[in-house]
């Protein structure tokens, strides 16, 4: 795998229909050209990700968005208002060339990444998955990606980590009444300024998920996950992520939900790194930020 910092060479790689991973301010993933459908099945391989499962498609302007995808006009500040940012808006698709797999909706986002604004401003748009093979945690430092990578995607754009750490947040916005499917850094309470009548999704709880991609196992590390009760059985096997320091092998202490959220991920692969068996998670504070982390730590722990 090559390394640049060259946001010019990166879009070089996407137009020729090769695979580059890169970061964005929430983990890092993996992009081909929504316009070359071939690339885009690359990832569904090299990912082994359920070809149902579509992509979000990452563009650098707000113009991008209204040329690709059908807004309707009350919608168009509210989205003008939130980008850059980590949300991803789902809408009608207005630009047939666009690789969906098959959808008659896509997943739009901008990422708050300058090099990556860059990136794409260059590329075109961009399909990418959080970079992690299908069912792993999404990855949040570069030290991982490229154990995680190597030998498998042509071209590495380097440039500052992703520094939300949990992926962005879903905006179903293709009727008159939103939907949030899946919860992010932009919290539900933030998206009832903007949408009012914004509708959860029962994302915990759901038998014919509307994101197709919440129908299976995610974000889990090979060790079991499980909510910290004020014990640990096995220390020695054992790591913990929460707010003071245990006993175990394996510490990640954290101050609020924010770093919480920043180190989760990372915290569930180095837990596998040391072939621990059990990763406990305290229960994060209760803020606007918990809804975030129990729906990412109840995935993980299989709830
Ligand atoms: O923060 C993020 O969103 C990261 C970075 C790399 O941008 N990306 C990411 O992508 O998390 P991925 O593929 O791991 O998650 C995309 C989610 C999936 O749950 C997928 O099912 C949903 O978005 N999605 C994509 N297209 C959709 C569509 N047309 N309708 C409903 N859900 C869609
Ligand atoms: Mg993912």
């Amino acid at each position: 795998m090559q390394i640049t910092q060259s946001p010019k060479v990166a879009a070089e790689y996407i137009q020729q229909g090769k695979l580059v991973l890169f970061p964005t301010e929430t983990v890092y993933g993996i992009g081909a050209s929504a316009f070359i459908e071939s690339a885009c099945l690359q990832i569904y391989k090299v990912k082994n990700r359920p070809q149902d499962n579509p992509f979000i498609i990452h563009v650098s302007s707000v113009e991008e968005i209204f040329l690709y995808a059908k807004v309707e006009e009350y919608y168009k500040d509210l989205i003008k208002a939130l980008v850059p940012g980590p949300i991803t808006f789902v809408l009608p698709k207005r630009e047939t060339r666009l690789f969906s797999t098959g959808l008659p909706t896509v997943a739009l986002r901008i990422p708050d990444h300058p090099l990556v604004l860059e990136f794409l401003a260059l590329a075109g748009p961009v399909s990418a998955p959080s970079a992690n093979l299908s069912g792993r945690p999404s990855i949040t430092l570069k030290s991982d990606l490229l154990v995680e990578f190597q030998g498998k995607v042509d071209l590495f754009l380097e440039g500052n980590e992703p520094n939300i750490g949990i992926e962005s947040t879903v905006v179903d916005l293709t009727s008159p009444e939103p939907t949030l499917l899946r919860p992010g850094k932009v919290t539900y309470s933030r998206l009832l300024k903007y949408f009012p009548n914004i509708k959860k999704n029962n994302y915990k709880k759901i038998d014919k998920p509307l994101s197709p991609g919440l129908k299976y196992r995610h974000y889990s590390p090979n060790c079991k996950v499980l909510w910290y009760e004020g014990e640990i059985l096995q220390p020695e096997l054992s790591g913990f992520l929460g707010f003071s320091l245990k006993k175990t092998k394996l510490n990640a202490i954290v101050v609020d939900n924010l770093e919480y959220m920043r180190k989760l991920y990372s915290f569930f692969i180095e837990c596998d790194r040391l072939n621990l068996s059990f990763a406990y998670c305290e229960k994060p504070l209760e803020d606007e930020f918990a809804d975030i982390l129990y729906n990412r730590i109840e995935k993980a722990i299989g709830m």
